[in-house]
């Protein structure tokens, strides 16, 4: 016997076309007044190729008046010359219900960044503040959806400290294995499209290992696929408020999936952030409070 359709829709399941509802975020950003190319430590990287500091300041400036359009609260957190890549503020700090937990970088290049951003927190009254011992890029490699802790490795943070994070923050984590070091941050191949209760993601499959995989597709049946064009754009490094999705502009295929399930892509030009690996997420410390 078949059921009508919009019996079950209301009875069991959400329209999936239905506009989604967004939630305020608080982020915390970094001008890319010092970026640059000049070392290189994941693939993108190719101190070769000329960057125009001020096209990245540009489309920096884009990414942040998005955020403040879509009523969002963004702090900033100052510049400091000779750490270029000091704009992606995502490798600097994972912080769950008030709690920060401070990044320890892998790369010497970098390794400077992570005390300004310690002191930005302890100036502004976050009085538990953690550095870890072990190499942790922060929400690089870290994703909350409001329930778990999503936490990458292979290539920068430490599979150790996915249990330092566990201790320091009190939340369950899961760790995943990264495998292709284009995905060489857990935040390049996935990302939290709805947090909550019932929490979804967007990931492309091929950056993990065949067991991380599987674990993917039982806690997360319903995800969103990226495809190899939606990674190769950086597609994967995307911001969800619940309904509004940041993406590069070039994540056409990800941006039809996500429009057909309620969500609505804002996308926007990141290409010479791209030059150093980086994206929509890189640029952008989620502070969970
Ligand atoms: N050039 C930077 C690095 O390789 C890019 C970091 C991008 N950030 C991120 N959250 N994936 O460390």
């Amino acid at each position: 016997m078949s059921v009508p359709s919009a019996l079950t829709a209301g009875l069991w399941a959400r329209d999936e076309s239905s506009p989604r509802t967004p939630t305020r975020r608080h982020y915390l950003m970094c001008p890319p007044e010092y970026f640059t190319v000049e070392y290189s430590i994941n693939p993108w990287m190719d101190p070769d190729t000329p960057v125009d500091t001020d096209l990245a300041m540009a489309q920096w400036r884009s990414l942040k008046a998005a955020y403040e359009r879509l009523g969002h609260t963004v702090e900033v957190v100052e510049p400091q010359p000779g750490l270029p890549d000091m704009v992606f503020s995502a490798n600097s700090a994972t912080v769950i219900d008030g709690r920060v937990l401070g990044a320890r970088f892998r790369a010497a290049e970098r390794a400077a960044e992570a005390e300004h951003f310690r002191r930005w927190f302890s100036a502004r009254g976050y009085r538990e503040l953690i550095m870890p011992s072990r190499i942790n890029e922060a929400e690089g490699d870290f994703a909350w959806t409001g329930e778990l802790l999503l936490a990458g490795s292979g290539f920068r943070t430490d599979p150790e400290a996915h249990a330092e994070a566990q201790e320091a923050l009190g939340v369950p984590v899961i760790s995943l294995q990264l495998t292709d070091p284009r995905y060489y941050h857990l935040d390049t191949a996935l990302f939290v499209l709805e947090t909550g209760p019932q929490p979804q993601i967007a990931y492309y499959p091929q950056a993990f290992s065949a067991g991380s995989l599987k674990v993917l597709e039982r806690l997360f049946p319903g995800a969103v696929l990226g495809s190899a064009a939606d990674a190769e754009c950086l597609g994967l490094n995307g911001v969800s408020d619940g309904r509004h999705v940041v993406l590069p502009l070039e994540a056409t295929d990800l941006a039809g999936q996500l429009e057909k399930r309620g969500y609505e892509p804002v996308l926007l030009d990141v290409s010479e952030l791209r030059k150093s690996g980086g994206g929509p997420k890189c640029c952008t410390m989620e502070i969970h409070t």
